[in-house]
């Protein structure tokens, strides 16, 4: 079931059951499996391979190198990258790297994978993580520098907002 507007590119494979929410690109010879559900706003870039029963959150932008698992989660406005040294100009195809995130990982919001990287099976990596080395299998990953910032001290003001206060 596919949501309009979105763009489907006519060599892309979509598996049964799989649904695409308004918004989302799927670009050439991407493979999306079978009762998946792709949010909005959602690139799935060129050759992108993606199993059966994932969910892709919102925005999440899945670069061309990327190949993910079955029943993997992708939180909201994660971000996958494939050259390792990004610049504007010029070849890019030695800077290229793949990305592999294995059967089972769930990728938390707002979180960045560097390239080259392989999430293996049943990862969880909290949200907001900067993930720039391989993760093992059934392990938890969380970026230390959120951590500290949720270490700071904290006041609740009069108007029931939180403030970090450095
Ligand atoms: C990682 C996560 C799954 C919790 O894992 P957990 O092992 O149960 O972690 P806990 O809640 O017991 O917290 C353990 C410690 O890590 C910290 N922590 C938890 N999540 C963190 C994160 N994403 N980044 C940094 N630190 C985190 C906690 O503050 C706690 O710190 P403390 O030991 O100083 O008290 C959860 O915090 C998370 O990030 N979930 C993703 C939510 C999301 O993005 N959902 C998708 C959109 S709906």
């Amino acid at each position: 079931m596919f949501k309009q507007p979105s763009i489907i590119h006519e060599s892309a494979i979509i598996g049964a059951g799989t649904k695409i929410w308004a918004f989302s690109h799927v670009c050439e010879n991407a493979v999306i499996g079978e009762n998946c559900v792709i949010g909005e706003g959602v690139h799935i870039g060129p050759g992108v391979v993606i199993g059966d029963n994932c969910k892709i959150q919102n925005h999440a932008l899945l670069y061309t190198g990327v190949t993910i698992g079955n029943r993997v989660f992708i939180g909201p406005n994660v971000v996958t990258t494939n050259d390792i040294d990004p610049q504007a100009c010029g070849d890019w195809s030695e800077r290229f790297r793949k990305t592999i995130i294995a059967d089972d990982v769930a990728i938390g919001a707002n979180s960045t994978i560097l390239c080259g990287i392989t999430i293996e099976r049943g990862c969880r990596i909290g949200c907001g993580s900067l993930i720039t080395k391989d993760c093992k299998a059934w392990h938890r990953y969380y970026n230390p520098n959120t951590q500290a910032l949720q270490m700071a001290e904290m006041t609740t003001p009069t108007n029931g907002t939180i403030r970090i206060e450095p």
